[in-house]
């Protein structure tokens, strides 16, 4: 039996990162024990999806903490900063990265009057229950989810919100891994999701190692599908949800939630509590990440455009919430008007 998907790991010295940029070719992991490592990791994509990034963001800050040599509560917390700063400032979009650090921020803001060494071993526990939080709340939204799924179901997903993008187990995925489990998945259409390819990469790369049935589309292939009646249900996973239910995911989202809603398919999203970001009213606030031109420019390394050509490569885009039917979350299902 093939063990869990452990994307981001803890060894009691060292944080463990399976590099996602040489899946599904190679499984490499990789150790860290600097913080400035870590969001170099963060940042080049080595660990992704929102819940993963705000998991491996706390052991960075754990890590600055046992790299720092500070000798009183108050200056271990300004090393923190620092490593705080450098961490957030990695990738903008999923909120699950500031909600991690300023979580691991509280902690040692609590703990300036005790012992450095007690702050340290906090800071590390703080971490792994953040780990051990993420993996429950999938496993809890997974059968939530599942309960929404029909029997036989053909289901469309788009980018890797599986395993791969959280603590284990994934939101998306982890709806469809727990109706596959319930014998409730006929097929998993899974988008191959350009420029970076994390559907084909990755998605694809989990559904073969747990034996789900799937098929690879080009993302162009959602609208004939769809409109071939051959899609039941699309899911997909979330980097933040604003407080109306407006949702940014990876870029082409909001596209097939367009078709889903013009071909009738329900168009869910999946996410634990902490990707909804209550400070936001709606989606125009949240910041869209934009990325290296070379991802557009390139496939598997080879130049497919003009060096010349100028480039737009957002790495999100935004789902209005009218075109969401629910929004699974560990603590339920939740329909609109959405109120969390
Ligand atoms: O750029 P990525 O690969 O980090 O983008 C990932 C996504 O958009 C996922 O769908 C999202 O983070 C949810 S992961 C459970």
């Amino acid at each position: 039996m093939i063990g869990a998907i452990a994307p981001v790991r803890w060894t009691g010295e060292r944080l463990v990162l399976l590099d996602q940029t040489l899946l599904p070719g190679r499984e490499v992991e990789r150790e860290y024990t600097r913080w400035e490592d870590v969001a170099e990791a963060i940042r080049a994509l080595v660990v992704r999806g929102a819940p993963a990034i705000g998991v491996a963001a706390a052991f960075g800050v754990a890590l600055a903490a046992r790299q720092s040599t500070a000798t009183s509560g108050e200056a271990l917390l300004a090393d923190l900063e620092t490593a705080i700063k450098g961490l957030a400032a990695t990738r903008p979009t999923a909120v699950n990265l500031f909600w991690a650090v300023e979580r691991m921020r509280a902690i040692a803001a609590g703990l300036t009057r005790r012992p450095v060494a007690e702050a340290r071993a906090r800071l590390v526990a703080e971490a792994e229950a953040i780990l051990a939080e993420d993996l429950a709340a999938n496993r809890a939204l997974g059968d939530h989810g599942a309960a929404l799924v029909p029997s036989n179901a053909r289901i469309l997903t788009h980018c890797n919100a599986g395993a791969l993008a959280t603590a284990g187990y994934g939101t998306a995925l982890g709806i469809v891994r727990s109706a596959h489990a319930q014998g409730k998945v006929a097929l998993l259409w899974v988008d191959e999701t350009r420029p970076v390819m994390q559907g084909s990469r990755l998605t694809a790369w989990e559904c073969v190692r747990e034996g789900i049935p799937h098929r690879l589309i080009a993302d162009v292939v959602a609208a004939s599908v769809m409109a071939r009646g051959q899609v039941d249900l699309v899911v997909t996973g979330a980097d933040r949800i604003a407080a109306n239910g407006d949702t940014a995911n990876k870029i082409g989202t909001y596209a097939l939630a367009v078709l889903a809603k013009h071909h009738g398919v329900p168009f869910y999203v999946a996410a634990p509590f902490s990707t909804i970001d209550p400070a936001i009213a709606s989606g125009t606030e949240i910041v869209i990440e934009e990325r290296d031109a070379a991802e557009v420019r390139h496939v598997g390394g080879q130049l497919t455009a003009p060096e010349e050509s100028p480039v737009y490569n957002p790495a999100f885009d935004v789902t209005p919430a009218a075109l969401i039917a629910a929004i699974v979350t560990d603590r339920g299902v939740y329909r609109p008007p959405y109120r969390f």
